[in-house]
């Protein structure tokens, strides 16, 4: 039948995040300095245009007072942004402890924390209280703002309880949930202690998205085998109601970054970065400073091409550039010396006196440095052990155009699905299959290279963080108008 399509009207979207688009560093009593938040949420988000959109969400800072509050409420008013405020103590149970040590290392099949795992299991309960509790907080906060008709799209894994508490309050709300990591197999799923509550809390929204055909899969069959409910190629019905569940593949504002390309700033940094690598073929890796970006698999992968090439040695390096990351997470510290190490280890084998094979940045770089960065590198490595979608490596296509450039891609990052095509896809784990791959982009052929990037880039400008937006929020959209008159039947 005929589609609906609530595209024309600026339709009012709340969109619910624990991060905002940026975080505030405190200046004095009531004086904020706001800066650009990192990570592929925001960065998806923030290429969302056409609708009516107020964010809300945690400013990544403890506010105890309410000068500060106030301060700060009014100034992110002024980018559209409402906070949620926190406490010290909320925030280590919650975010620290069962989103970043529980959630997010689960849901990309690293498991639950090994380490002092009966601590682990004894803290469980309260970390999902607070888990429970911040998301009761989120809530108030949305139906504080809330209008009728608005659409509240909640986002990632630190906001599953939320569903479940909007539709109590209001079950009128149009309630969309969104996963921006992988969903797991049913089989790790299963492992959490809490894995029923969440799933039927989840199951709250009338819309549940991922990034892939697989992760919905994963899902749907989790609430078959878990909670024991009837999945139907629509989603998953629970006693009459049915849950709609698909995926919406992610994308980037692929025009900014190739807007940004013909800046004079970009073009500046443009050209000192190849005069001071002229020579060179130069690889690229840009992430959080995170256990699933695989950054020591790539850095050992690195080595062990170098060792087996040494005619390459001085004529390629790695430019790895990974800013921190939930740095209270003991996991993530352990991370950072890890990777210290190693990057250490091969300069000392491998560097000369005026050069070395490897130069590591622990900071973000600003989005100018950025795009010329990924304009000018001959080939960008991504070795995630798992990915909800990765957009690192969407930016670095989007930003090829002259140069062609090789993207090495884990085939455990969502992108695999979509830039499989164009890219050498590998798996992190095998470091001599890398290591390969690093030789055979380094060597390939002009016309293979443009073959390939030509590929990805006909998908990079074709699926973009607007279009994925808009087909969320329209299919949110119908999906309601539908139980309406299912009900009505
Ligand atoms: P994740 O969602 O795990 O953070 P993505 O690859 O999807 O991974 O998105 C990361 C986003 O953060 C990208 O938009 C990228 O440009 C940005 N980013 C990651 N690392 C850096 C860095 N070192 N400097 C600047 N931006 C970064
Ligand atoms: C990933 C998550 C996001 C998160 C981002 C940065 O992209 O899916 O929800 O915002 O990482 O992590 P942080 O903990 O700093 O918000």
């Amino acid at each position: 039948g005929e589609r609906l399509d609530f595209r024309a009207s600026k339709q009012r979207l709340l969109v619910v995040a624990n991060r905002l688009p940026v975080s505030a560093v405190r200046h004095g009593e009531d004086s904020w300095q706001l800066e650009m938040s990192v990570g592929g949420l925001v960065t998806a988000l923030l290429g969302v245009k056409e609708f009516d959109t107020r964010w809300i969400g945690w400013a990544g800072v403890n506010v105890p007072d309410e000068i500060g509050q106030k301060a700060l409420a009014k100034a992110l008013d002024e980018k559209r942004c409402i906070p949620v405020f926190l406490d010290e103590e909320v925030v280590h149970q919650y975010y620290n402890g069962y989103c970043n040590n529980i959630l997010w290392p689960l849901f990309h099949y690293i498991g639950l924390p090994q380490e002092d795992r009966l601590a682990t299991t004894r803290s469980f309960q309260s970390q999902f209280d607070a888990y429970k509790k911040a998301n009761q907080l989120f809530a108030d906060v949305v139906n504080e703002h809330y209008e009728e008709g608005d659409v509240v799209w909640c986002h990632d894994y630190h906001l599953m309880f939320l569903p479940k508490c909007l539709k109590e309050r209001n079950s009128k709300m149009k309630v969309g949930w969104f996963l921006h990591t992988p969903f797991p197999s049913s089989e790790i799923h299963r492992m959490l202690p809490s894995r029923l509550e969440l799933l039927r809390s989840v199951l709250a929204a009338d819309l549940v998205g991922f990034h892939t055909y697989d992760y919905a899969r994963h899902f749907v069959s989790a609430c078959t085998r878990i909670l024991g409910l009837e999945g139907t190629p629509e989603g998953v019905e629970d006693q009459g109601k049915l849950t709609r569940i698909a995926a919406f593949p992610v994308g980037i504002d692929s025009e900014r970054f190739i807007k940004a390309l013909e800046l004079p700033e970009v073009q500046d940094h443009m050209k000192v970065l190849k005069q001071r690598f002229a020579g060179r073929k130069v690889m690229l890796g840009v992430d959080r400073l995170d256990m699933i970006k695989g950054i020591p698999q790539k850095i050992l992968a690195f080595e062990k091409f170098l060792e087996e090439n040494p005619n390459w040695r001085n004529k390629v390096v790695l430019l790895q550039i990974a800013v921190p990351t939930r740095t209270d997470v003991p996991e993530y510290q352990k991370l950072t010396s890890q990777v210290h190490e190693i990057v250490g280890r091969i300069n000392g084998r491998f560097g000369s006196l005026t050069a070395v094979p490897i130069h590591h940045l622990d900071r973000s770089l600003d989005f100018h440095e950025l795009c010329a960065l990924y304009a000018v590198t001959d080939v960008a490595l991504v070795t995630s052990l798992r990915d909800g979608m990765n957009l690192v490596s969407y930016e670095y296509v989007a930003c090829q155009e002259s140069k062609k450039g090789v993207l090495i891609l884990s085939e455990f990052a969502g992108a695999a699905q979509s830039l499989g095509a164009g890219a050498i896809l590998v798996n992190p784990w095998n470091v001599t299959e890398v290591a390969y791959s690093i030789g055979y982009a380094l060597n390939m052929p002009a016309d293979e290279r443009e073959k390939r990037h030509h590929h990805n880039f006909k998908h990079v400008i074709s699926h973009t963080a607007q279009e994925w937006a808009a087909t969320f929020v329209s299919e949110l959209n119908v999906t309601i108008v539908e139980a309406q008159l299912r009900t009505r039947q």
